[in-house]
């Protein structure tokens, strides 16, 4: 295998695919690369479905070997929350809506930290579910998790999403405070695709 479509338009988690696979000789191409456009809505309950439907719809609409993730971080004090609504956690009714003044990963945390307000539970994990699909193969998935806790203020502007409001366990700085590899070392994406990356070498993917 020499080329996978990596099926995202987050560009935080498509630098993080870039590094990761880097060193194995793959080329990822992006869904910004491919000349048809479609869109697929992330409207499953659970990260897998989510995962696989958009592994089925790319993979069968582009015909080349596809890797989606649904990821999400989870929050204990908040049952769960945000989970699978992670990206838009911001525009739903749970816990009231926030405005958008900057942009959605900023007003995602900023209702993050005022839900969390006086809360002294602060544990949270990521979690990433991440699925291969080619014809070849009908399909694997593996996940990974980070666990560790929210912060009460944002610090650090490396990294994407809820990553200046999270301190990996065994950790003083936020997930926006380290560098790409080490964030690649602890994080649930890391895990989730070195997973993949094992399995796909033992069925002799030339990986
Ligand atoms: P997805 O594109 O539906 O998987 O949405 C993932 C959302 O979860 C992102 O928009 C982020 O808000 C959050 N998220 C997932 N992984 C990470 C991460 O590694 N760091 C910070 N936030 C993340």
């Amino acid at each position: 295998m020499d080329k996978v479509l990596v099926a995202t338009t987050n560009r935080g988690k498509l630098r993080e695919f870039r590094h990761i696979f880097s060193r194995y000789g793959i080329e990822i191409i992006s869904l910004e690369d491919m000349k048809e456009k479609i869109t697929v809505e992330e409207d499953r309950e659970t990260f897998l479905e989510n995962a696989i439907k958009k592994a089925k719809i790319y993979g069968d609409f582009y015909k080349i070997p596809v890797i989606t993730e649904d990821a999400g971080l989870e929050v204990e004090a908040l049952g769960g929350y945000p989970g699978v609504y992670s990206a838009r956690f911001y525009s739903i009714d749970f816990g009231g809506k926030e405005e958008v003044k900057d942009n959605k990963d900023v007003a995602n945390i900023n209702k993050l930290l005022r839900l969390l307000k006086n809360e002294k539970n602060r544990k949270a994990r990521f979690v990433s579910v991440v699925v291969f699909y080619s014809p070849e193969i009908s399909g694997i998935w593996t996940e990974g998790y980070c666990y560790g806790s929210i912060t009460e203020k944002p610090e650090g502007d490396k990294g994407f999403g809820y990553d200046p409001v999270f301190i990996p366990e065994g950790y003083k700085k936020t997930m926006a405070q380290l560098e790409i590899d080490e964030k690649n070392r602890i994080s649930h994406r890391g895990k989730a695709v070195r997973k993949l990356i094992e399995i796909l070498s033992r069925l002799s993917f030339e990986i």
